[in-house]
């Protein structure tokens, strides 16, 4: 059973974002993911507690050269819920150039610089995390958002490109300068990629170098992660990545026990309810099309985690490929979650998050821990 804080009366720190005008801190947010956090699965996150979602990363350069198809990606459908639209590149007139065409068309609360992807073939255009060696470039970028649109601007950044520079006061104060409004840190350098563990201390340095909010990121699987957080550095919000995946429960758990509110309906999200509402949602956005199955596959996999008979569970959900196979699959889980007398939904998982292979989707799925409510 989770415990539930009281909500704080009123929480002294910087000036939230205008678009969090009607949210209060410490906010809650679902990370960035490529390959993970689709439109269907943020609007998920949303529905389970999940306060602000922001887009996978998209091309500033590509934003302009084929704008239709990655407007459509990017998924800007949440409503008049905080979305943000994260790009990256290294041309400022790219970024300048995206942004007016997201300001003219798609309706996002902010723009995000993307300065944390490690993947190899980002960095080697020095875009993502090559910016955190290039600060300079980096406020340029941002000043060349905030001069094109009124869209806030906000930057997600790594604590330095490896253990000898981890720089991130420095480069959050030059950001804040050119003005960034908030700044998100990955409490890991570039070289530790998704390896080993995010650094509080540099989180909570970088957020004592700046007047902007900070949201720390890294290794928050559930509400003691998250406490821990933010007892450490005092940042204003906290962002979850590899703990949803499987787990979009955390959102409803963080808001309870964080601040001390339910969200909607939290009760009758049982594990066939989260998995059917993102079916439907995937299907409303792509079609009821083979294609439309295939990310979500994924998304199966991590949602057995340890339910008994996992193994064929998860091999069986690599061949999902329509309504009726989905439809089969849950069948088989509920039976064997029945069987083990779990019902409802599988808990936090204990297991380490998926590994991540050149900043792109692929992983390896771990076994967690499921425990009957
Ligand atoms: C599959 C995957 C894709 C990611 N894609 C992005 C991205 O597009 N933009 C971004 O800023 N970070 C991206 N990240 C990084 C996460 O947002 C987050 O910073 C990182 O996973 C650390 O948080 P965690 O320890 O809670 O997973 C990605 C991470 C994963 C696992």
């Amino acid at each position: 059973m989770i415990e539930t804080a009281p909500a704080p009366a009123s929480v002294a720190g910087p000036a939230l974002p205008p678009w969090a005008a009607r949210l209060r801190p410490p906010l809650i947010f679902l990370a960035p993911m490529d390959g993970v956090t689709d439109w269907p699965f943020r609007e998920l996150c949303f529905r389970l507690g999940a306060e602000v979602t922001v887009s996978e990363f998209a091309p500033a350069a590509g934003l302009m050269a084929a704008p239709k198809k990655l407007m459509r990606s990017i998924g800007a459908r949440h409503g008049d819920r905080p979305f943000l639209i994260q790009l990256y590149g290294k041309h400022p007139k790219d970024f300048a150039g995206a942004a007016r065409m997201i300001y003219d068309h798609l309706p996002c609360v902010g723009i995000d610089v993307n300065m944390g992807c490690p993947a190899d073939q980002v960095v080697s255009h020095s875009h993502g995390s090559a910016l955190m060696r290039e600060p300079q470039l980096g406020a340029e970028i941002v000043a060349a958002l905030v001069a094109a649109t009124p869209l806030p601007v906000s930057v997600k950044m790594r604590a330095g490109w490896n253990s000898d520079s981890i720089n991130a006061p420095e480069v959050a104060q030059t950001m804040e300068a050119a003005g960034a409004c908030m700044l998100t840190i990955h409490g890991r350098t570039r070289e530790q990629r998704f390896t080993g563990l995010a650094s509080l201390e540099a989180i909570a340095a970088t957020r004592a170098a700046v007047s902007i909010p900070v949201i720390g990121n890294g290794d928050i699987r559930d509400v003691a992660s998250a406490q821990r957080m933010l007892a450490e550095t005092g940042v204003a919000g906290v962002m979850v990545a590899r703990g949803a995946e499987g787990n979009p429960w955390i959102f409803a758990d963080l808001r309870q026990a964080l601040k001390g509110e339910r969200p909607p309906d939290a009760d009758r999200w049982s594990l066939s309810a989260v998995v059917w509402e993102q079916v439907r949602l995937a299907v409303e956005d792509r079609g009821d099309d083979r294609q439309t199955f295939l990310p979500l596959r994924k998304h199966l996999i991590w949602y057995a985690r340890g339910i008994p008979g996992k193994d064929s569970l998860r091999k069986r959900a690599q061949q999902i490929s329509s309504i009726d196979d989905v439809d089969a699959w849950l069948m088989d889980v509920e039976a064997a979650m029945a069987a083990a007398g779990m019902h409802g939904r599988p808990l936090t998982p204990e297991a380490p998050p998926s590994k991540v292979v050149a900043g792109d989707a692929a992983v390896d799925h771990q076994h967690g821990a499921v425990r009957p409510v």
